[in-house]
């Protein structure tokens, strides 16, 4: 896959975006002035941080099957961070944490034609030695932090690369699920929900059990508090 590395940007997944052209890509940036978050969030990005988008394009990849492209993605952070002696979590469906701090957000931009997906950009943002801004210490942390110690962006980049080559499965996306038969709290617009998580369906959805009725979530619908 061809590599491109710039010194700043908007967005990385925007870039992406807004190249004409069919071939794959891992665009990496030192630093983004406007990181895209999920919901419509902004996602700060200074440098010191691993900002990449991976993009990629299929004749024959169904729909159906989009969860795949997110397993792909959040596991080859966790190897990362594992490469470096890091254990994280995933908070399902694409948060990572370390220690109940977000270490690691995505941000999936799938295009559809005729039922499939014809081009993913997964977009990663992962605190490796960046500043946390005091608006999100409480709830965020950085690589640099839990190890008590600096690291070489260029190595955590190198492991990332390396891992996005494997093919994962959802096996592998739940041993991060560390929380499969605890309580949960599940957050809609209009109410919370403590359930116990029961598992995770290969298209992606979690089971809950909820005073005995199994319910299936999908992630739009919810966001999870562990
Ligand atoms: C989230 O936690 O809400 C998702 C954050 C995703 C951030 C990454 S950084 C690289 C890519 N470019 C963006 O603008 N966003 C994603």
């Amino acid at each position: 896959m061809k590599i491109i590395e710039l010194e700043e940007v908007g967005s990385t997944n925007e870039y992406c975006k807004a190249i004409d052209s069919c071939e794959d890509l891992c665009v990496f940036a030192k630093r983004q002035t406007a990181g895209k978050g999920t919901k419509g969030r902004s996602f700060i990005s200074l440098d010191g941080g691993l900002y990449v988008s991976v993009m990629r394009h299929y004749d024959n990849f169904s729909a159906e099957n989009a969860f795949k492209i997110m397993i792909n993605g959040c596991v080859a952070v966790c190897k990362t961070l594992e490469n470096f002696g890091i254990h994280p979590v995933i908070r399902w469906a694409n948060d990572i944490l370390v220690n109940g701090k977000k270490i690691c957000g995505t941000l999936i931009e799938n295009t559809f034609s005729s039922g499939k997906i014809i081009r993913s950009i997964v977009g990663i943002g992962i605190n490796v030695k960046n500043e946390i801004s005091s608006e999100i210490e409480q709830i965020a942390t950085s690589m640099k932090e839990v190890l008590g110690k600096n690291l070489n962006l260029q190595e955590v980049k190198s492991a990332f690369i390396s891992n996005l080559d494997c093919d994962f499965s959802i096996e592998d996306y739940k041993r991060y699920i560390s929380w499969l038969g605890q309580s949960v709290t599940l957050k809609t617009e209009d109410e919370v929900r403590v359930v116990k998580a029961v598992d995770v369906t290969e298209n992606g959805r979690l089971l809950v059990d909820w005073c005995g009725n199994m319910l299936e979530i999908s992630a739009a619908e919810v966001s999870l508090r562990l």
